[in-house]
């Protein structure tokens, strides 16, 4: 059994007059792990998340942290031993990237120089350039700035920390990338993470355990991720978690029976000189990067010259992505690409549903 870092004990927060926001919470999340709480806008994740730290009181209920009733311990002191990270990056737009990142360990009453040079390495601990420390909030991408948002919550080296929808904002791509690098900073930091999203398949992700919650302020099962998509617990849980769950799981699984096979490729000049081939051609660049598919049409200039493709595959990726890839490319065939982003081949939508078929049944006893 892991240990428990944070404890709900039947904790309600009911906001003057209205229903409870949460509504008899009992839960205990693990110790050095990421726990997160998922669920529809207006469940109650953020007043739970936030009751932890004590930006918000609950009515009723005991919370503890590391043995501790976070009551016992003064407001200011608490959060300041909790990370926080929000949406907007909440970042002070007049101080700069460094001095935004060195603000708890300032309060705390760490040296100014020695609270520079701590920052400094978070930069490269969230993975931008250190360079990006002299410059001011809004001179950053958004994805950079909640990098920056990490670096701060990470500054005083607080064993827990609290992630309110902090990749939400950002588009698919650089969310995807800074789940990653969050995966790979929980591995060498190990630290109680407590992580809020609206979206199943980020929870999924990222969770060593996930926490639905229902409209209502309603725990409605808590568990590891693979078990919530295996068994839902309620209508309410296998409504949120989709329709389309039989394939969630592909996201646990590897994509190695799956044949990349070349493909007929055209520059975008060759395509508007000499039109296309009588199949499905892919458009590439000079470098041998995917720009898009000529369709049949194209040759007899009847056609849309080029359509756009689908998400890409690379080597190693799960089996959800390879499908993701295959069905949302027009020609049934998903661009593999290579670590440079170059086309190393195609992937037939029909070859990974047969994947997928037999995938199914090895799990499911050989059946
Ligand atoms: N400060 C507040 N005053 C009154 N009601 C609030 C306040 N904060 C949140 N609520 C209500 O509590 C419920 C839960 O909100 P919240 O915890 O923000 O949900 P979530 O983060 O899951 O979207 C919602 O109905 C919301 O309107
Ligand atoms: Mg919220």
């Amino acid at each position: 059994m892991a240990e428990a870092m944070i404890e709900f004990q039947n904790v309600t927060k009911q906001y003057q007059g209205g229903q409870p926001a949460v509504d008899g919470l009992t839960m205990s999340i693990d110790k050095g792990a990421i726990t997160v709480f998922v669920g529809p806008s207006g469940c109650g994740k953020t007043t739970s998340l936030r009751m932890i730290n004590r930006m918000v009181e609950p009515t009723s209920g005991v919370i503890t942290v590391d043995g501790a009733d976070v009551t016992s311990v003064p407001a200011a002191q608490l959060r300041r031993s909790m990370g926080y990270v929000m949406q907007s990056s909440g970042l002070m737009p007049h101080r700069s990237v460094l001095d935004n990142i060195a603000t708890v360990p300032r309060l705390n009453g760490v040296s100014k120089a020695e609270a520079r040079k701590r920052a400094q390495e978070l930069l490269d601990v969230v993975g931008l350039a250190s360079s990006l420390g002299k410059r001011y909030p809004s001179q950053l991408s958004g994805g950079q700035q909640q990098r920056v948002g990490v670096a701060r919550a990470l500054a005083a080296d607080p064993p827990v920390l609290l992630m309110d929808e902090p990749f939400s904002a950002v588009d698919p791509v650089v969310r995807d990338e800074l789940q990653k690098e969050l995966l790979r900073l929980q591995h060498d930091l190990a630290k109680t993470i407590v992580f809020v999203t609206h979206d199943i398949d980020e929870a999924t992700v990222l969770g060593d355990k996930v926490a639905v919650f229902a409209v209502g302020g309603k725990l409605a099962q808590y568990a590891a991720p693979q078990e919530i998509l295996r068994a839902p617990a309620n209508e309410f849980v296998a409504a949120f978690v989709g329709r389309d769950r039989g394939f969630r799981h592909l996201a646990f699984s590897p994509s190695d029976g799956v044949t990349i096979h070349p493909v007929s490729t055209i520059t975008a000049e060759q395509l508007r000189e000499e039109g296309s081939s009588d199949g499905w051609q892919l458009v590439v660049d000079d470098a041998l990067r995917p720009l898009g598919w000529a369709g049949p049409g194209s040759a007899t200039g009847t056609g849309p010259a080029m359509v756009p493709g689908g998400s890409l595959f690379r080597k190693g990726d799960t089996l959800r992505r390879a499908l993701d890839a295959a069905l949302s490319s027009p020609s049934g065939l998903g661009v593999a690409v290579d670590d440079d982003g170059r086309v190393a081949g195609v992937i037939a939508a029909t070859e990974v549903l047969a994947v997928i078929e037999s995938d199914r049944s090895i799990r499911h006893g050989g059946l």
